[in-house]
């Protein structure tokens, strides 16, 4: 076992550092509960083929990232790089005729294969919302909302949103004809990263970081001013009730995001708090999507979190432990098994109950009840277990404890009556 150690970029979470992954996910699985949005699970292995065809091929995530493979067939696979395609696939593949209208959400982990540092992994995980059917600014306000208010549910401050339009595919091609001859007339201005992109993915030249780069596209024609006045109303539309929300957002007309299967709108939140890799959440419509994998022509919109960038932002309150409620001291044959029992009846309370199984001397097992700061202890040794009732009390830090009482393991009335005035009622 010498020296065998994770894959770069890959990381392990330890029970310390998951107690706030799960009190984050829970916040998040019940805001999206509130909002009646239904989970689906897709496979983390697919067929290369889908993020071929529903990133597109020019995209750095396809390009670069994948983590592609032959399996023992000779097929090749890829796990996943984001949620959105195989989402797609799934719902296509799965008939949706019948459920033209869904609100789906989904958490996992995804692959890219990135220059690892800080927030930024090769395996990461993503919580990821779409709403699949919907066309109207209503559903890209519901979708921005929804983000930015999981966020707020954790406390989350200083936050930006920036957003965009990418108009549809008509007003796409038309920009991209200009701004080629720009580009062209420009190119030995941009950084070598942006020419190599010419050929292969224009539009992400305007994503550049290279700060010449991103001097020389001020002066480049913008795609605002190829929008055909439907898709100019449409963002119009969008920003008009994101005032009314009251939900505080920045235009950034140089937000083209990494995927291709964007349309219309487009949307980042970034937060300063995070350093260099600064987006925690990004997403946008995705029209042609469904249509282009072979399904219906569907009309769709939705959203990432990076959960490690999340959990980087929300609060230290959220890294604390549920407390335990009991502790149950126990000794001798007998009180092991009847301890054992108890355990498992008090569980049902939904009380967080810890049964010492170590086997260690009465001292040791306080120690412990005292080191987790238990709201309450039960005792069983031999006597109480020849007696067949456990001394249970309120436990303070200074191993002291009030509201003692005697029970018999079969008086469930009185033992839920000390539950009640002690534990349960607080
Ligand atoms: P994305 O912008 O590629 O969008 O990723 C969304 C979020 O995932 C990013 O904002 C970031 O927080 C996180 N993320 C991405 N790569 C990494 C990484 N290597 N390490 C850590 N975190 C990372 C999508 O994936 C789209 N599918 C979002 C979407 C859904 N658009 C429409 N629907």
């Amino acid at each position: 076992m010498n020296n065998l150690k994770n894959l770069r970029g890959t990381v392990d979470l330890l029970p310390d550092q998951l107690i706030k992954w799960q009190n984050v996910e829970k916040i998040v699985l019940e805001q999206l509960a509130r909002a009646s949005i239904k989970e689906i699970r897709t496979p983390i292995l697919e067929m290369t083929e889908l993020f071929i065809r529903g990133i597109g091929e020019g995209t750095d995530v396809v390009s670069k990232e994948m983590y592609t493979f032959l399996d023992r067939g000779e097929r090749s696979c890829t796990l996943r790089p984001e949620g959105t395609a195989s989402v797609a696939r799934a719902l296509i593949q799965n008939g949706m005729s019948s459920n033209p209208l869904q609100k789906l959400w989904y958490m996992g982990p995804m692959f890219r294969y990135e220059r690892p540092q800080a927030g930024r992994q090769r395996q990461f995980h993503q919580l990821g919302v779409e709403f699949i059917g919907y066309e109207s600014v209503r559903s890209d306000i519901e979708i921005i909302a929804l983000a930015w208010d999981i966020l707020g549910k954790l406390g989350i401050k200083e936050l930006n949103l920036e957003i965009n339009t990418l108009g549809d595919l008509d007003d796409r091609l038309n920009y991209q004809k200009s701004f080629l001859k720009w580009l062209e007339k420009n190119i030995n201005y941009l950084d070598l990263d942006s020419q190599n992109r010419i050929n292969k993915n224009p539009l992400r030249i305007l994503d550049s970081k290279n700060i010449q780069t991103k001097k020389i596209l001020e002066n480049a024609p913008k795609l605002v001013d190829f929008l055909s006045e439907k898709s100019h109303e449409r963002y119009s539309d969008l920003k008009k009730q994101l005032d009314v929300l009251k939900i505080p957002y920045v235009e950034n007309f140089n937000l083209v995001r990494g995927l291709d299967y964007y349309t219309h709108t487009a949307f980042e939140i970034t937060s300063g708090a995070l350093g260099s890799q600064a987006t925690v959440c990004g997403g946008g419509r995705y029209d042609d999507l469904i249509k282009q994998m072979g399904g219906p022509n569907t009309p769709a919109i939705g959203f990432a979190i990076g959960l490690e960038r999340l959990i980087l932002l929300a609060g230290k309150d959220l890294e604390v432990p549920r407390t335990t409620d009991i502790y149950i001291i126990n000794q001798g044959l007998i009180a092991e098994l009847l301890a054992m029992d108890l355990s498992r009846k008090l569980r049902n309370y939904d009380l967080l109950v810890e049964l010492d199984i170590s086997g260690a001397s009465f001292s040791k097992q306080f120690k412990k009840a005292n080191k987790l700061k238990s709201k309450s202890i039960i005792i069983i040794g031999d006597d109480e277990a020849a007696k067949n009732e456990f001394v249970i009390r309120r436990f303070d830090q200074s191993g002291n404890g009030d509201n003692e009482e005697v029970i018999s393991f079969e008086n469930d009335i009185k033992l839920k009556r000390w539950l009640n005035n002690n534990l349960l009622a607080k």
